[in-house]
């Protein structure tokens, strides 16, 4: 299905992008960036299939704009890319469709190898197909490759970084597929010599993350009053980063990043699982009213520590140096007020996380946390 189809510019630097996921988490805040900093002078074409965690109401502020259409494609399906690269005269390609979640790839690997390792491959193919100019490839083309911390494995409880040379040991069937598209992305500039780049990204949080993840799901179950489960000791480590800084780091890997590298991507912000939960805690009694009544049941006594996830890594942390000396990125907003306005968006998106906690979502959550 093509929607909103537009006449190419000609004479202008203006970049067309194929953005696949967009309509998840991390992809459809990406497009938001992309659309409010180039305004009408970019293309953005959304691929997505719309999975569990696929929601076009994300994107619903722009659905209308010239300069964005959605396509409903599996990333797997070569002549549906094909097709989306035929029509669309395709500048950069900004690969985030995924799987995404480690405890879905702990009941179900299978589709997180089809997805994340054959869905990368396809679309490597097609955009190598579509960007073939004699022995090399179209001018200014760039494929970026969205990938995730999870592929080092696990650090030691402490002084240790994930540097872009640190040898990759995945853990989880998830972070063994997104490893695995690594290496794809790798053999095909080794071999080929084609224009990707390679992120690897530390946990995000913000609006429009799928309440499956630690954070959106810990506010969602403490705005009800339902207990908060925390695996094990709630002392794992995770660095966390604001969905928009990561949108950024994307951005500007694009424009200034060298084909054939790889550049981690996180936030020195470090925080054991439990001292998440207990801010989200904190800060939401700060932020409703006294007498709201909600204020009577939030507090530490909904916490629950629950069976420890299998393999659980112990600690992520990100050496960020590479981007901030190579490419002048750093984050930029600090934890104290990305999690306000996280919050502050699910206060405001009630009835977005009414329809995605409908339905399915209520029996993933009966059979994960029984
Ligand atoms: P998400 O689960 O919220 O969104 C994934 C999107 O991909 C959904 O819109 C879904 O419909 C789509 N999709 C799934 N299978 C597809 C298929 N076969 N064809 C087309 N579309 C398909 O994920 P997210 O959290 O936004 O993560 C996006 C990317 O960033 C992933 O590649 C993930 O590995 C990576 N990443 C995520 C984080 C994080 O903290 N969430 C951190 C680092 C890297
Ligand atoms: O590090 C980047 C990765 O971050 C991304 O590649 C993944 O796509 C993304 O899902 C995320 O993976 P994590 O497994 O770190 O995120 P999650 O939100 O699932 O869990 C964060 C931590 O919180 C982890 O240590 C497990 C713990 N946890 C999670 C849930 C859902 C709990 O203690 N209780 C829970 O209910």
């Amino acid at each position: 299905m093509l929607t909103n189809d537009y006449v190419q510019m000609e004479g202008t630097d203006m970049k067309t992008y194929l953005v696949t996921g967009g309509a998840g988490f991390i992809g459809s805040n990406f497009i938001h960036y992309i659309l409010d900093k180039y305004g009408n002078n970019v293309r953005v074409i959304n691929v997505d299939l719309l999975t569990y965690a696929g929601n076009l109401g994300n994107l619903s502020d722009v659905e209308d704009r010239p300069e964005y259409s959605f396509v409903k494609a599996d990333i797997c399906d070569s002549d549906a890319i094909s097709a989306v690269f035929d029509k669309y005269d395709i500048d950069y390609v900004v690969h985030f469709a995924a799987e995404s979640h480690v405890d879905r790839s702990i009941r179900n690997p299978e589709v997180f190898a089809r997805t994340n390792v054959l869905g990368t491959l396809n679309m490597l193919n097609c955009a190598r197909n579509a960007w073939q100019d004699g022995d090399g490839f179209r001018k200014g083309v760039r494929f970026l490759h969205v990938s995730t911390d999870e592929v080092y494995g696990s650090l030691a409880d402490e002084g240790e970084y994930f540097y872009e040379t640190t040898p990759y040991d995945p853990h989880s069937p998830y972070s063994a597929s997104k490893a695995s598209s690594d290496f794809m992305v790798k053999a095909y500039v080794d071999t080929y010599g084609f224009p990707a780049v390679i992120t690897n990204c530390s946990n995000n949080y913000g609006p429009f993350q799928f309440p499956e993840k630690l954070i959106p799901l810990m506010i969602n179950n403490a705005l009800e009053g339902r207990k908060l489960p925390v695996y094990g000791d709630g002392k794992n480590v995770r660095d966390w980063l604001y969905v928009m800084d990561h949108a950024k780091a994307i951005d500007m890997v694009l424009e200034k990043g060298r084909i054939g590298e790889k550049y981690n991507i996180g936030g020195h912000n470090e925080k054991q699982n439990i001292e998440i939960v207990r801010i989200i805690i904190d800060t939401i009694k700060e932020m409703l009213p006294d007498d709201d009544k909600r204020q009577k049941y939030i507090n530490y006594d909904l916490i629950t520590y629950v069976e420890d996830r299998k393999g659980h890594d112990r600690r992520y942390a990100i050496a960020p140096d590479k981007i901030r000396s190579e490419i002048g990125w750093e984050p930029e907003t600090m934890f104290a007020e990305g999690i306000r306005l996280t919050i502050r968006w699910y206060f405001e998106h009630t009835e977005w996380m009414r329809q995605v906690t409908s339905g399915d979502y209520q029996k993933y959550y009966e059979e994960m946390y029984k």
